[in-house]
């Protein structure tokens, strides 16, 4: 993919599909800060990088607060130079409340974390981008982010709204050699679900009727393929969509 020595920055690194992301990486040579809440996780995803001959950094950070993003950054560039990667992957899940019941709280933590997390890293991240007229930003969406029947309400808007700023941004700094896209996962076996508390029922039972399609449950290995395609020059001509990775499960709507 002669990604070698590009510098990648991945959110939610830790766990699930971040980790694969970052172990897909760091096989291709990729330097990756590993940026996720759970330091632990995220220095034991470090430790198999490592062993395995790679290079990467954890680096303790919640996405949901500025400084911190500006810390990762700033890590990225301490660490290994610069940054030529920046895969907003961070993100939580809600327990499929529908509009009548949504806590204003939680919206407001699912924004946080899914949505403003990643206009900010963006922002934090252009001045480079722009000063060295190139670099690569993946957002992780969801097919959530394209469907209404996959989750609540605020988990739903908070990916509608990551596809909409992956829009916005591939096609405002498209001539500047900046790509921007998104990728919109299916079903993946992670922890994600792990984290889901009190399921409304109602909403969950309304979900069901679209899951009744999904072919199957993806492994997060096959996410990190497409994010390494995307992170490539092999996309150099795929700038501000969305790549669906479902095994065809929202072909059907
Ligand atoms: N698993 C799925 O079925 C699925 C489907 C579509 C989209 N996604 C998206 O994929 C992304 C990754 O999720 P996953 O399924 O790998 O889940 P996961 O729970 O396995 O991993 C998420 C990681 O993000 C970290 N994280 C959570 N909040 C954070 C915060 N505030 N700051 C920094 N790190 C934080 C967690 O510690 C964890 O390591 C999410 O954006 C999720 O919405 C997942």
């Amino acid at each position: 993919m002669k990604l070698q020595k590009k510098v990648a920055v991945i959110t939610g690194a830790a766990s699930g599909i971040g980790k694969a992301i970052a172990e897909l990486y760091a096989n291709e040579d990729i330097k990756v800060v590993l940026a996720d809440l759970d330091l632990d996780s995220a220095k034991a995803v470090e430790e198999g990088i490592t062993r395995s001959g790679g290079e990467a950094k954890a680096v303790k950070v919640n996405v949901a607060n500025l400084a911190d993003i500006e810390n990762m950054i700033a890590a990225a560039v301490k660490e290994f130079g610069t940054l030529d990667i920046l895969v907003n992957n961070a993100g939580i899940t809600d327990s499929m409340e529908p509009a009548g019941d949504i806590d204003d709280e939680k919206w407001d933590d699912i924004f946080e974390i899914n949505t403003k997390g990643v206009m900010r890293a963006i922002r934090t991240t252009l001045p480079i981008f722009l000063e060295k007229g190139k670099g690569v930003i993946i957002n992780t969406a969801s097919t959530g982010g394209l469907n209404g029947a996959h989750a609540g309400a605020a988990y739903t808007a908070s990916k509608h709204a990551v596809v909409g700023i992956t829009k916005n941004t591939g096609f405002m700094y498209a001539d500047k050699g900046i790509r921007c896209n998104a990728i919109a996962p299916g079903g993946v076996d992670t922890n994600i679900a792990s984290a889901m508390k009190n399921i409304h029922g109602f909403g969950a039972s309304r979900t069901k009727l679209s899951q009744g399609a999904m072919p199957r449950i993806g492994k997060p290995e096959e996410i990190a393929q497409v994010a390494l395609f995307l992170a490539s020059d092999a996309s150099s001509f795929v700038n501000g969509t969305v790549i669906t990775a479902d095994a065809g499960w929202t072909a059907a709507f």
